[in-house]
């Protein structure tokens, strides 16, 4: 089981100095509006990610007034005790060490803390654009693989390179062929490894998105899941060459894998379109919840949870299953934030589950 045992917060958002600890697998973080329930859990998410769910820049991290943070915590990650620190120095170097060592690359560390975390701007998967979307499977496919996130980085990388290399290309009016093939080339094994990982991903995880949002909605609504790639139709080496002329012009890459884009439908109709709100959220949890199922299966034991104000416009029957879904069926460690004690309360009671509260 993973389990996070206690957490300090030092400079990190509007916390200035503060310990917390979790006794319990259900914890309940209740007060009101603004006193830090969401930066708590971020703060966890720093320690799953090495970085904040909402925000790329570290910096904006940091209690205002300061430079740099701290937050560190004690893991029990299947019966080991682990301690974890992740640190923003006030040069703004970010440092993460894990029993005192500090990684190398933080890419390393993706995977060994999984983590689903629901959010309520995290809808954006549905209704944002196709960048939020590969934002949401790049993070969820490099914790369930590790050369995964190793592939897309390279990838990303060559991808930089060769747009650099196209607009120095425009601006000094000459073209280098023989340094575009090799650049192609390397930027081709890439592309490939990660179409393949998430063609396979798909195969797998459609079917599980229809049975929870079915579980969800208990309606047997017709959603679809499509992932539109390009390199579905041709292969990209052959891509890449029919659009030289077309990349050398536009001065960018104008195909690749960093252009694939997910379609959600609903009865053969747009999602993001034509589903209500409350369709939409359906749709948002059993993406979560399939995660989960993922995560599970990969690691043997269940991610952590991290539910920040889910309850908000959900009737009783809903939270409750929710509640069922995610404190019962799932056996991992849960967060739950509230700003009413009292609702999440009774419903932990109800469903006689053994959890805490923390009252920030
Ligand atoms: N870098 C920061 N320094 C100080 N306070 C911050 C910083 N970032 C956010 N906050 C404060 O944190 C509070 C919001 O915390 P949040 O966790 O979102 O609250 P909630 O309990 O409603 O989830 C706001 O009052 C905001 O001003
Ligand atoms: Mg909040």
């Amino acid at each position: 089981m993973l389990k996070i045992r206690n957490i300090s917060l030092t400079q990190f958002k509007n916390y200035h100095s503060r310990s917390i600890g979790f006794e319990k697998r259900i914890i309940g973080i209740c007060g009101n509006n603004g006193v830090g329930k969401t930066n708590l859990l971020d703060a966890i998410h720093y320690l799953c990610f090495t970085k904040s769910h909402f925000s790329r820049f570290d910096q904006g991290n940091s209690l205002i007034g300061f430079n740099g943070f701290r937050i560190e915590a004690e893991i029990d990650l299947e019966n080991k005790n682990e301690n974890a620190v992740c640190i923003l120095r006030e040069t703004g170097k970010k440092e993460f060490h894990l029993d005192a060592i500090p990684y190398e690359k933080f890419s390393h560390h993706i995977g060994r803390y999984p983590c689903v975390m629901i959010a309520p701007d995290d809808v954006q998967i549905i209704t944002g654009e196709s960048e939020d979307r590969r934002k949401w499977l790049d993070t969820l496919l490099s914790q369930l693989d590790k050369t995964y996130l190793t592939h897309l980085l390279q990838y990303n990388r060559l991808l930089q390179q060769r747009n650099s290399l196209l607009k120095n290309f425009a601006e000094s009016a000459t073209t280098d062929f023989t340094l575009l093939d090799v650049l192609d080339e390397q930027l081709v094994t890439q592309a490939n490894f990660i179409f393949e990982k998430r063609k396979l991903f798909f195969n797998e995880f459609i079917p599980l998105l229809k049975n929870n949002y079915y579980r969800i909605t208990s309606v047997n609504e017709a959603i679809e899941l499509k992932y539109e790639s390009e390199l579905l139709s041709s292969s990209f080496i052959d891509l890449v060459k029919w659009n030289r002329l077309n990349d050398l012009s536009a001065q960018r890459t104008t195909v690749g894998i960093h252009r694939d884009e997910l379609i959600f439908k609903l009865q053969n109709q747009p999602f993001k379109k034509f589903a209500s709100q409350g369709q939409r959220k359906s749709l948002l949890f059993a993406i979560k919840l399939t995660e989960l199922d993922l995560l599970k299966e990969k690691n043997d034991f269940s991610p952590l949870l991290l539910l920040d104000d889910v309850f908000e416009k959900l009737d009783e029957n809903r939270i409750m299953s929710l509640l069922k879904t995610v404190c019962i069926e799932n056996q991992g460690q849960v967060f739950i934030t509230d700003t009413n004690n009292d609702r999440l309360s009774t419903h932990l009671n109800y469903l006689q589950l053994d959890f805490e509260i923390i009252n920030l």
